[in-house]
């Protein structure tokens, strides 16, 4: 008998009608996280054949996309698109279904075709994880949440160091429903910042306005920096302390 047929998640996907046992993984993850809540959009990375799609439209209610290189067989109330993430026209694709507004949730469990090389594979794992990551920060609201599939090794830290610069909460997790000798982890990643600015920058300002508790405020691409004890009109070199999904907190390092 083949590994999968002995296994307890084969047969519940089966037993519940779910199209694959990794439906089981987004279960897992979203029980312990909460990443997808009712009414959420979803777009869903690497979809096919659709077990995680199953579980995302239960979960949302919502609007649910499901991108693939491969097709994807129809889903009550799930819009899907044939395509490949890391391209331009894909994304573009993705924006017009999601809309102005944004998704919610960024979900990927995409993998690359295994070679067998856990080094190759792991590379290869970690480009198409950095093409999520670069597709959720294009269709993502502010505060919107991320999780992607990553094979394990070298390279695993310093991607996710990208992530946590990108959102203000970051985990990796395994699933109970990952074979025990699978590389696979997940990154699960909650409340983006959709921000022009990052943490340690720093930037020469002038303030423009005060906020209700005093502090200086100064816009960088219409994005809001609350400057603790600078006043209107004052020019200062000022650096990001904090960064949260719709604004962040500086210091004055220097006043000109
Ligand atoms: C493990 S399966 C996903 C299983 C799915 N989560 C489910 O529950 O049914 C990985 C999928 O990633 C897709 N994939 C890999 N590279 C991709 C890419 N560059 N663009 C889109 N899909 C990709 C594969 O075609 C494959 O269907």
């Amino acid at each position: 008998m083949a590994r999968d047929r002995r296994d307890i998640y084969y047969w519940r996907a089966k037993e519940e009608g779910y199209r694959s046992r990794a439906a089981f993984k987004l279960l897992q993850i979203n029980q312990k996280f909460s990443i997808i809540k009712e009414g959420d959009t979803v777009v869903d990375l690497g979809a096919a054949p659709g077990g995680w799609l199953e579980v995302a439209k239960k979960l949302s209610g919502g609007k649910v996309i499901g991108v693939d290189l491969q097709r994807i067989s129809p889903i009550e109330g799930v819009e899907t698109i044939k395509g490949d993430i890391t391209s331009e026209a894909t994304i573009n694709k993705i924006l017009k279904l999601v809309g102005e507004e944004g998704a919610d949730t960024v979900i990927c469990d995409a993998a690359p075709n295994l070679s067998g090389s856990w080094n190759y594979d792991h590379g290869r794992s970690v480009d198409l994880a950095k093409s999520a990551l670069q597709c959720a920060a294009k269709i993502l609201k502010p505060g919107g949440n991320f999780t992607v599939k990553v094979f394990q090794g070298d390279l695993f830290k310093n991607y996710l160091d990208e992530v946590s610069n990108n959102f203000t909460y970051t985990k990796s997790f395994s699933p109970v429903a990952s074979r025990s000798q699978s590389a696979e982890i997940y990154v699960v990643a909650k409340n983006f910042i959709k921000a022009p600015v990052r943490k340690g920058q720093e930037f020469d300002v002038e303030i423009t306005s005060e906020g209700s508790n005093g502090d200086g405020v100064v816009k960088i691409q219409d994005f809001v920096i609350f400057v603790k004890g600078a006043n209107k009109g004052e020019k200062v070199m000022i650096k990001i302390k904090d960064v949260k999904p719709n604004f962040a907190f500086a210091d004055v390092v220097t006043r000109c």
